[in-house]
């Protein structure tokens, strides 16, 4: 579904990203793992578009998207949800939803200018695909509700919401789980699960508790320094003499390697 390809992203000196590669299959849902300040946030810009790369190349449902823009790569199926939620805090959580429908399309103005009939067909649709996606999500009774006004892990689930309204084909978590209490945390995790057996979608998660990646994942990708430290089922990986340095030891096989 992706191709992460010898990725290199620098940041005034700082190699964010370096020379890293890693796929996401297209069944499946995906961890990537690694320290603060590894690059995981980074390479999902790159692979959503906000960020353009200095080498290498992004390959998604086999185009070259590279050079594409964060919008086209939307309306091609890649969606992605944001590590500091992106809501639009003084509208309601409907129209948070609706709007996100809109972005997919990238043609919003032009289409209101010179379709004017076509945008409100499109907007019904996307009423109704919005209060399904909140029943799905069981936070139907906030529709009405400022988008400001909700709890840290409501709008967690907004963030889903709103991915999930551009149809994707592989959806970008961005550390979904985190500050979002147990109870909400596990529901959140049975609608990904959801999601990706009846739905199709593919995911790819950052998440820093290894008990979620586990209860999720399939297979996990390891960052550390920009680099992909290795990739493997989330017992391995946990096993892994690097990725338990990197976590715990004070990163001594970054030197070496
Ligand atoms: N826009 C930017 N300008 C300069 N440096 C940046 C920028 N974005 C990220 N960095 C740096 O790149 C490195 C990787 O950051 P990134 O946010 O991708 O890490 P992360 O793995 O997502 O970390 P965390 O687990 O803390 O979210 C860090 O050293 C960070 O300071
Ligand atoms: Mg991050």
């Amino acid at each position: 579904m992706l191709l992460f390809d010898n990725i290199v992203k620098n940041f005034g000196g700082v190699n964010a990203v370096d020379q890293c590669s890693f796929e996401i299959p297209a069944a499946g849902i995906t961890g990537l793992i690694g320290p603060n300040g590894a690059g995981k946030t980074t390479a999902f810009n790159l692979i959503a578009g906000h960020l353009h790369p200095d080498a290498g190349r992004v390959v998604f449902d086999g185009h070259d998207v590279t050079q594409l823009p964060a919008w086209q790569r939307q309306s091609m199926g890649l969606s992605r949800t944001f590590q500091l939620p992106h809501e639009f805090a003084r509208m309601t959580v409907l129209d948070n939803l609706v709007v996100a429908a809109d972005n997919r399309h990238g043609e919003k103005i032009l289409n209101a200018i010179f379709f004017p009939g076509r945008g409100r067909v499109r907007s019904h649709e996307a009423q109704l695909h919005a209060r399904r996606t909140l029943e799905f999500l069981e936070i139907d009774a906030l529709a009405d509700e400022l988008a400001g006004n909700l709890s840290g892990g409501q709008k967690k689930l907004l963030e889903l919401g709103r991915a999930l309204m551009q149809r994707p084909k592989l959806i970008l978590l961005d550390e979904i789980g985190a500050g979002v209490n147990r109870t909400l945390l596990s529901k959140i995790a049975d609608k990904i699960i959801a999601l990706n057996a009846s739905e199709g979608h593919a995911f790819c998660l950052i998440e820093h508790d290894l008990d979620y990646v586990a209860k999720l994942c399939s297979k996990v990708h390891v960052m550390a320094q920009g680099r992909l430290l290795m990739s493997g089922s989330i017992d391995e990986v946990k096993n892994d003499e690097r990725v338990i340095d990197v976590y715990f030891g004070g990163g001594k096989y970054q030197e070496s390697t």
